[in-house]
């Protein structure tokens, strides 16, 4: 059985590694032996569905994150989906949201039948480009989406700022955000609701997984509902009410996005050690500032100070010279055979993530061009992003910065 302090399993299974052995990964889950004993518990008292383990989880998480109320779900994606819902977006209705996210972001809004509007990031941060937004808005704008990308916050006051002026509501994007603070404030608590994901390469994991915070009890209501087909009492109020033999109402049309109770246990012991976790990972992105701090060509994470970094991945930037979409192509070939010479080394990279405006479904619909969102189309080119977990060791971050330097071709 593992131990704290231990390593962890692997984020990438072993069949899905390709021809190189993997010596330091992207990723690795953190599970000790409290994981393994709580996710038993739904097994023991045979209650395996969403029940008193997922409510647990929420009451924890609304704690850590300084929100009112938490509602658990099955990914970040239905979490963001639920908002939509639940702040009444739909047809006819613009959101506006950042180019550079994983699609999931876009794909909610497209999922109510809304269009969302791309703006372009700010290469130093990743995030939404605040100086654009207000361009992007129009008599049809209901929203901002703004995204807390690798776990580095937006700069909240100046959207609210915005999103005030036009009247505006701001639903965040929160699923790399656990930990992330903007002047003391966890992200999630600035629009409402605010969404997470727990997805493994997430700071905390439930396998699959997703909460919405809010602070509006109505809204809190209507997104327990939603989440369970629309009625408004969960099975397990139900069964351990008067009258149990009854179906509760159903007032809406909602969704089946009930997290099971094995998932909701898993989270309750990650939240336990969540701060243990976090100063993990900042001490070890720490620790790849001052050993990157001589490595000219790439850029490493910025952190504004009143800003407090979750690390959910710690992307740099390969720019051995100014970036711009011209000298982009050459970039992006070295970058992507500096990332495969890592590979051959046994060091796992990532590209940071994606930019959905290069995606074919919103060029298609939208007939966006890749120049369009210049910032984010090299972000999605340039971007790398190095192994990062918790239980990584010294070793293992010298070695990923030997092998940089020693692949680097010029
Ligand atoms: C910015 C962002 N939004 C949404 C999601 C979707 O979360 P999930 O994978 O839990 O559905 C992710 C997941 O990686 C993400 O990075």
């Amino acid at each position: 059985m593992l131990r704290v302090g231990e390593p962890g399993i692997d984020c990438v299974h072993e069949s899905a590694r390709g021809q190189y052995k993997v010596k330091v990964p992207i990723a690795k889950t953190y599970f000790d032996e409290r994981d393994f004993e709580l996710i038993q518990e739904p097994l023991k008292s045979g209650w395996v569905v969403q029940g008193s383990y997922v409510k647990r989880l929420e009451e924890t998480f609304a704690r850590f994150t300084g929100a009112s109320y938490a509602v658990a779900v099955t990914s970040g994606t239905s979490a963001l989906h639920l908002a939509m819902v639940a702040l009444g977006i739909g047809p006819g209705d613009e959101v506006i949201v950042p180019a550079f996210t994983w699609i999931a972001t876009a794909n909610a809004v497209e999922y109510v039948g809304a269009k969302p509007v791309f703006c372009d990031i700010d290469l130093v941060t990743y995030n939404i480009d605040l100086a654009q937004v207000e361009d992007r808005i129009t008599p049809r704008t209901k929203a901002i989406v703004p995204v807390h990308l690798f776990g580095l916050a937006c700069d909240m006051d100046w959207l609210g700022k915005i999103a005030e002026k036009h009247g505006l509501m701001i639903m965040e994007d929160a699923a790399c955000g656990l930990g992330a603070r903007f002047r003391g404030k966890h992200v999630g608590t600035f629009g409402d609701p605010g969404c997470f994901s727990f997805h493994p390469r997430k700071a905390i994991t439930t396998g699959e997984g997703g909460m919405l915070i809010t602070s509006d009890q109505k809204r809190y209501e209507l997104l327990q509902a939603l989440r369970n087909h629309g009625a408004s009492l969960s099975d397990f109020a139900r069964h351990n009410a008067e009258r149990a033999f009854l179906l509760s109402e159903y007032k809406y049309l909602g969704y089946n996005y009930r997290m099971t109770d094995f998932q909701g246990a898993l989270g309750v012991a990650q939240m336990e050690k969540v701060d243990w976790l976090f100063d993990k990972r900042r001490e070890r992105a720490a620790k790849y500032d001052e050993l990157l701090r001589d490595v000219s060509f790439l850029r490493c994470p910025s952190c504004p100070s009143e800003m407090i970094h979750g690390y959910q991945s710690y992307v740099c930037l390969f720019a051995p010279e100014p970036v711009s979409p011209d000298s982009l192509a050459d970039l992006n070939r070295r970058r992507d055979d500096l990332m495969v010479a890592m590979e051959k080394q046994g060091v796992s990279t990532r590209q940071g993530t994606h930019a959905v405006t290069l995606q074919g479904f919103y060029q298609k619909k939208y007939g966006i061009r890749n120049e369009d969102f210049p910032n984010a189309w090299m972000a999605d080119k340039l971007t790398m992003a190095l192994p990062l977990y918790p239980q990584i060791t010294d070793e293992e971050q010298q070695y990923v910065v030997n092998t940089i330097i020693s692949e680097y071709k010029g």
